[in-house]
């Protein structure tokens, strides 16, 4: 199947970047939303990524345009229905991604291929609530999505090797590096990244060490480009909480609980960058 028209759900941090590198590589994209305040953000978000990258001379003025000329957006989750391909990218909450495969199966040619950028649900379980669970699959992107070369690329129970394989040549086309990974919590990456960002929570609710040494005990030690409580804050303390939970329940060891000085942070809404207050404090210029 050839793939040109994509539609992505969720115009946040993840379905933006999506959106973007997409539209780069001449895909049409159909930006879906629930409000059209949250499909302007993010149009705006995508041209200040572009003009970065313009500056950065990484692509040219006439690239840029089509790519913004690329995208349309919508706040009909039914304009999906001419798409090949759908990537979900909407709240990490099982209630609303079923709600939308429900949606998207119901409405979608028989032939799409739905994809979930989830970063810890089940893509089995996604997919049991469509009538072709072997055209389910995830695509797990990294953020920022226009500099991460990984896609995760995750197998439900029923994924078809057709499915996989057109997945895989997608993610190539783009320049992505697709990663076959099987469907457990946590899949690959956050199954072995979360439990170390919760353990750097473990030592400054501990009192080992500021937030500052313990980054830049891995920045300078292990060379990771952020310290893993700054990293946190970049993903979002809430989407931290989420997957260890996920971690915890899917894998049921107690290795995997989450630190209570994050249940804490989140339940004082303090989420990191997005909220402006985590471990670090964003509402200083
Ligand atoms: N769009 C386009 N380009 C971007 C960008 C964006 N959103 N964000 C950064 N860039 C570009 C910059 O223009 C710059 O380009 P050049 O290399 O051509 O100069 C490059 O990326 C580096 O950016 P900066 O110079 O601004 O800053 P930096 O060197 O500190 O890098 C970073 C920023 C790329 C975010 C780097 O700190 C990094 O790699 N951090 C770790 C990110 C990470 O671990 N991501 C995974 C998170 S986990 C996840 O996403 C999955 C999950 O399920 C939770």
């Amino acid at each position: 199947m050839n793939i040109h028209n994509i539609s992505i759900i969720g115009s946040g941090t993840m379905g933006n970047g999506i959106a973007h590198v997409f539209a780069l590589y001449g895909y049409k994209v159909t930006l879906i939303d629930i409000k059209e305040e949250f499909l302007e953000r993010s149009i705006k978000t995508i041209t200040g990524n572009l003009e970065r990258q313009l500056k950065k001379e990484t692509i040219t003025k006439e690239k840029m345009d089509s790519a913004l000329a690329n995208i349309k957006t919508s706040t009909n989750l039914t304009d999906a229905k001419d798409s090949e391909l759908v990537i979900e990218a909407a709240t990490e909450n099982f209630e609303i991604k079923k709600s939308i495969f429900k949606t998207l199966d119901e409405n979608c040619k028989t032939g799409a291929i739905l994809a979930s950028n989830t970063s810890s649900i089940s893509i089995t379980e996604i997919a049991a609530f469509t009538k072709r669970p072997d055209k389910v699959i995830g695509m797990h992107f990294m953020n920022p999505v226009p500099v991460m070369k990984l896609i995760e690329v995750i197998r439900g129970l029923a994924t078809s090797n057709e499915t996989y394989a057109i997945i895989k040549e997608l993610s190539e086309k783009i320049d992505k590096v697709p990663v076959e990974v099987n469907d457990y919590p946590g899949f690959i990456s956050n199954r072995i990244l979360l439990p170390m960002l919760n353990e750097a929570m473990y030592c400054v609710m501990e009192g080992v060490a500021t937030p500052e040494a313990i980054d830049n005990v891995m920045k300078l030690g292990m060379a990771h480009p952020m310290g893993p409580l700054t990293l946190a804050d970049f993903i979002g303390l809430d989407v931290c909480l989420s997957i260890m939970e996920v971690l915890h329940n899917g894998l049921g060891d107690s290795k995997y609980r989450p630190c209570p000085l994050l249940k804490k942070m989140v339940a004082a809404g303090y989420l990191g960058r997005k909220s402006g207050k985590g471990f670090y404090d964003y509402t200083k210029k």
